[in-house]
């Protein structure tokens, strides 16, 4: 049985990678795409969902707009990333379709109410939207496997020198969803940074004989100029499908189980997670699964059949 998610996203280069790897898998069930401001503001995260969901040939998957901004505190946007259009790079066709008017928080209760098994929430973007549905929804806590989530890092920020973006952009958000005792599985930086888009990587998805591939490529090269320039790495790490990978292949990451905080007070820190990997609290259980090594030939055979599986789907 395929693993039946809902997509909380900010597209996004490396969400785009996410919202492909997810349609093109027969091990997941996409229910929903649903968007949250983050990598650009809100109007834009949600076109860019729409645009990517054409590109993957999947224009039938629900999409609703989301938060425009934190549930506290003041919005911060990754455009410097990401360019002014949240996914600069390739020039793409107008979405197909509008989205759904419901809005996000409607679009996953609808779904989580309609299932008839429990369904996964992966969050690639900022939690607001996750909160938000728990906030409302308190009774749908029973409905939801697990939370999987990129942001956060057991080591250093990009954001900040502590703090990585997703976290950062809502650490309340992400406070509340941890103290509900969701499961909760967090895919860091510690994790992300093991999936680099290499020229080797870019050159594969180049040489693929179709669309999606040179899509993919095109994006990458984008994310990658962005990398350089404000990080001086080498190649862009690929964040938000490590998520969804982890879901298709079990064996893909390895976890650890330890304590998760997050900095919501901290005069430099405000959005750092705080991972005891070492039991230092001895009075704090486990609260979450942390990601901690990548099988990095591994993540990319995923990726890469998954564009291939697209690309055969459009010929
Ligand atoms: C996270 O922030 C965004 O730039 C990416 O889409 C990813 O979700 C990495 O810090
Ligand atoms: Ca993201």
């Amino acid at each position: 049985m395929p693993i039946p998610i809902i997509l909380d996203c900010d597209p996004g280069h490396d969400d785009a990678v996410a919202i492909l790897l997810a349609v093109a898998s027969p091990k997941i069930d996409l229910r929903a795409v649903t968007t949250c401001f983050g990598n650009c503001a809100l109007e834009d995260a949600t076109r860019n969902a729409l645009q990517i969901l054409d590109v993957a040939g999947a224009p039938e998957v629900p999409v609703a707009a989301g938060a425009s901004g934190p549930l506290s505190g003041d919005q911060a946007l990754g455009n410097y990333v990401h360019g002014a259009s949240g996914l600069d790079g390739p020039e793409l066709p107008p979405p197909s379709r509008a989205a759904d008017p419901q809005g996000a928080v409607a679009l996953m209760a609808s779904v989580l109410d309609a299932a008839d098994e429990a369904v996964t929430l992966v969050v690639t973007g900022p939690m607001t939207n996750a909160a938000q549905l728990l906030r409302d929804r308190p009774d749908l806590i029973s409905s939801i496997t697990e939370v999987i989530f990129m942001g956060g890092s057991t080591e250093r920020g990009n954001h900040t020198p502590s703090a990585e973006f997703n976290t950062y952009a809502d650490p309340e958000a992400l406070d509340e969803v941890l103290q509900t005792g969701l499961p909760v599985r967090m895919v860091g930086l510690n994790l992300t940074h093991q999936a680099l888009a290499t020229q080797a990587v870019v050159d594969r998805m180049r040489a693929m004989p179709h669309q999606v591939g040179q899509t993919c490529a095109a994006w990458m090269g984008f994310f990658g100029d962005s990398y350089h320039r404000v990080w001086e790495f080498d190649a862009p790490p690929v964040h938000d499908p490590c998520t969804i990978a982890a879901l298709i292949d079990p064996e893909v990451i390895e976890w650890r189980d330890a304590f998760l905080a997050v900095e919501l007070d901290g005069t430099w820190t405000r959005g750092e997670t705080v991972v005891d990997l070492h039991g230092r609290y001895a009075d704090r259980r486990p609260n979450a699964r942390v990601a901690l090594t990548l099988d990095v030939q591994r993540f990319w055979s995923l990726v890469f059949d998954a564009l291939d599986r697209l690309g055969a789907r459009g010929d």
